[in-house]
């Protein structure tokens, strides 16, 4: 089992490239099957819940070709049947984006429950409403959704809940739909509008994501397109908070600074410094970080999955902070690795009580969930002394050559797999 070996202490310097955003790519991806044209996607971070997705699409009769490490041409002509395979939904959560996308085109999709980062209940129930007010008849049977309609027809949806799954899942299926859909309350994330401005590339009718309220034109065919898929959020916020933690000095290149508003807002309160180019943005952390109050909120709130990584920079800043997580339910898990490497932290329901002391100090850890785990290695990067963090693969499953770009910040991170390779690992190490 891969793990990775790093030694701290050392802080961040030089660029980062930023690579496709993984939650955009994952239901652009899903929504390619809704031609039978050529749908070209650039961007595409090369990470394991995209191949994945790749994997389970193949499974049902997609040609998907891999052009260039990050382009994808899909070729949805042949798809054979609307059923995928529970194998896939175990590993990732995101082919539930599967069942609007086959859903919409089909009219047919049969997607075992799904499962993904177990940070907490992850219910499903708003989907199901979205579909079933489509005109779908829904069931759960042997652990399957199974969703079919004989057409399915626009109307008026309003979620009871902000939900990034179900505003993409729902906007796939009532692109398709006859007449006019119109969904209120809706996720209004960087990757819902990438996904709507994909859509549209395919001839879809969606105004207004961004906004509180989607519109949907209905429409009786997508043709084929070309599209880049825009940088990723979370990936760029993780490198920001990696440079404030190890007091470095990093530029994150290509980024849409917009969206990393609410990271660099966090950023500057807690004394880095931050400055935003066109397409880049460069933090500094200087001097001794102070504390401050974060809640976790959708877009263009505090992102959740920023939230494991800018708590390990509160951990050693000065003072106390408070994290309130208001997404989901069990996202603390990663609390008690920090708190093996030094932190002063308490969890109490949904916050987090964080003292911060002046250092961590090295420790052999585990990744509880994808973002968990890279805040994990943003805490030995900053930790004194060497650390070996266990379970990569939830970190692989979204963040691209996670140690070769740390590494070339000047991070002492080295992957391995085996004792002997660790032994190899450490020698490479810079002590
Ligand atoms: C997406 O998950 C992301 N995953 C998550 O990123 C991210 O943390 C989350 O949005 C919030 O931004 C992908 O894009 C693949 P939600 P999703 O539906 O869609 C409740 C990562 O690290 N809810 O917005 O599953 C739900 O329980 C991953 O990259 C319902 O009650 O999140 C949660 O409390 C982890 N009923 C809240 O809404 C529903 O039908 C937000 O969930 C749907 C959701």
């Amino acid at each position: 089992m891969e793990k990775y070996a790093i030694i701290g202490g050392k802080p961040l310097m030089g660029e980062v490239e930023i690579g496709g955003a993984k939650n955009a790519a994952l239901p652009i991806l899903a929504a390619g099957v809704m031609t039978d044209d050529i749908v070209v996607i650039e961007n595409v971070p090369d990470v394991r819940d995209t191949n994945v997705l790749m994997e389970a699409m193949e499974s049902i009769g997609v040609k998907t070709e891999k052009i260039s490490r990050h382009t994808v041409r899909m070729d949805s002509s042949k798809i054979t049947e609307c059923i995928i395979d529970s194998d896939y939904m175990k590993r990732i959560r995101a082919s539930y984006y599967m069942i609007g996308a086959l859903l919409g085109k089909y009219k047919h999709a049969e997607v075992p429950l799904p499962g993904g980062c177990n940070i907490g209940v992850r219910a499903i129930d708003q989907h199901i409403k979205g579909f079933r007010a489509l005109g779908a008849r829904v069931e759960i049977k042997n652990g399957n959704i199974i969703a079919d309609a004989t057409e399915l027809r626009g109307t008026h949806i309003f979620l009871d809940k902000v939900s990034v799954g179900a505003t993409i899942n729902i906007m796939m299926a009532a692109t398709m739909a006859v007449g006019k859909t119109t969904i209120e309350n809706v996720a209004k994330e960087p990757h819902v509008v990438d996904l709507a401005n994909f859509l549209n590339s395919m001839g879809a009718n969606i105004k207004g994501a961004g906004t509180d309220v989607i519109r949907i034109k209905g429409v009786e065919k997508l043709h084929g397109t070309e599209y880049a898929i825009i940088p990723d959020q979370i990936e760029a916020g993780t490198y920001m908070v990696a440079a404030a933690a190890t007091k470095g000095d990093v530029l994150v290149k290509n980024v849409i600074p917009k969206h990393l508003e609410c990271i660099t807002a966090k950023l500057l309160e807690i004394g880095c410094s931050v400055i935003e180019y066109d397409d880049s943005v460069r933090v500094q952390g200087n001097g001794i970080l102070t504390n401050t109050q974060i809640k976790t909120l959708p877009y263009p709130g505090f992102p959740t999955d920023m939230q494991p990584q800018m708590t390990v920079a509160l951990g050693i800043a000065a003072g106390t902070s408070i994290v309130t997580e208001s997404i989901f339910d069990n996202r603390f898990k990663y609390v008690d690795e920090l708190i093996s490497m030094g932190a002063s932290m308490k969890v109490e329901g949904n916050t987090a009580i964080i003292t911060g002391v002046e250092k961590y100090t090295g420790a052999n850890i585990t990744a509880p969930d994808l973002r968990a785990g890279a805040a994990l290695v943003i805490a030995a990067l900053a930790a004194e002394g060497e650390s070996t963090i266990d379970d990569i693969k939830y970190i692989e499953r979204g963040y691209e050559d996670f140690d070769s770009k740390l590494r070339a910040l000047g991070g002492n991170i080295e992957r391995y797999a085996s004792e002997d390779e660790l032994r190899r690992a450490r020698l490479k190490l810079v002590q």
